[in-house]
């Protein structure tokens, strides 16, 4: 089975991150989540992948290229203006077969493909969404289902009291190609808010799974950082690079630290990174690598991408600095998310 990824939206609320880099791109543990998710999916078993694109598609197509150097056959469905969720999947319709996976590339998850997959067979329906329990459903769509897993009616953010689950849209989807009939072509529609509701609305029967596993949209400088704690945490698994010099401490290869630098897990450092002497790093920090960390600076719930500097005696809590950012001695930063306008992907 194909799966298409969907990766072509402005990722707004993760600016100035997304500013010039699509969403799905943002670094994970060092590594861009898309390739994350791809190498994730290929472990369940897919080997082709779609990949529809609109914001920055070099970017993607520069780094992945055609999936050779992971393993995997990657295509590219481009759009020439924003076509929303369900416009995508239409617009990649050329390269996809009678059933396939779609996957919003922005979430952050360990999903089993295989029981979805299953119950969608067993099942017959046109989609199997797939669906994860949240404890306060007020800020999503909710669904309501019979008690055979078919949805009858999505619930845009009722009230804790009034909504009929806390089971919501997971983002990750097995579909039948003749939902596309129901897209028209080259226009803006949302698969959540207006494909879906029409397709139940028609007769079309809509099925929902709940999904096991760690599941987290990162949409959000809020959920981008929870992420990250999460995955420090072991929440979920991801390959982190380097050793685990100390419970919680994770180095990387060609590193430098200077004398008396401590580390308060837990703690990320990428490959050749360098850390001043005195500096103070950690609880919660995630450096990318070739960053050059000064003297006596202190770097907390911090993440922070490839080939940054800060220099001496800089105090950062709660940031997130994209690509080659250079902070001066002596700033003091709590809460700055920064990005560069010419910033590279590759370390
Ligand atoms: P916000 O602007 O912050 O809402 O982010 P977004 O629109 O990029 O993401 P959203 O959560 O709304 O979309 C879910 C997934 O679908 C993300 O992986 C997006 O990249 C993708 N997506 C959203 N709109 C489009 C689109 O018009 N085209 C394509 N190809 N993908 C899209």
């Amino acid at each position: 089975m194909k799966a298409l990824l969907l990766a072509g939206g402005l990722g707004t609320r993760l600016r100035p991150l997304t500013e010039n880099l699509p969403k799905p791109m943002a670094l994970i543990g060092n590594r861009p989540w898309l390739e994350h998710l791809i190498l994730h999916l290929k472990s369940e078993g897919i080997a082709d992948f779609v990949i529809a694109v609109k914001h920055y598609p070099e970017m993607i197509r520069d780094y992945l290229g055609d999936g050779t150097s992971l393993g995997v056959r990657i295509q590219y469905a481009v759009e020439e203006t924003l076509l929303g969720t369900a416009g995508a999947i239409k617009n990649a319709q050329e390269f996809l077969d009678d059933r396939f996976l779609v996957v919003n590339a922005d979430i952050v998850h360990q999903v089993a493909i295989q029981p979805l997959l299953d119950f969608h067979l067993e099942h017959g329906g046109a989609v199997t969404i797939g669906l994860t329990e949240v404890k306060d459903p007020s800020q999503y769509g909710v669904v309501e289902q019979d008690p055979f897993g078919q949805i009858v009616r999505f619930v845009e953010k009722p009230s804790k009291e009034e909504a009929p689950s806390n089971r919501i849209n997971a983002g990750i989807y097995v579909m039948e190609k003749t939902v596309l009939e129901w897209i028209p072509k080259g226009e803006e529609v949302s698969i959540e808010r207006e494909t879906f509701p029409l397709l139940i609305e028609k007769g079309m029967r809509v099925y929902g799974k709940v999904i096991d596993g760690y599941w987290l949209d990162m949409g959000t400088k809020e959920r981008y950082r929870k992420v990250h704690w999460d995955l420090l945490e072991r929440k979920f698994r991801l390959p982190l690079g380097g050793k685990e010099e100390e419970n919680g401490i994770w180095i990387g290869e060609n590193t430098k630290i200077g004398s008396g630098v401590l580390f308060v897990p837990p703690v990320l450092i990428g490959n050749r990174v360098k850390i001043g002497d005195r500096s103070v790093i950690g609880p919660y920090a995630v450096i990318g690598d070739h960053c050059e960390i000064g003297q006596n600076v202190r770097c907390s719930e911090t993440i922070m991408w490839n080939r940054c500097r800060v220099h001496n005696a800089t105090q950062l809590k709660n940031c997130i600095f994209g690509y080659d950012l250079e902070l001066g001695s002596k700033h003091i930063l709590y809460e700055a998310v920064m990005n560069r306008w010419a910033g590279g992907l590759q370390g």
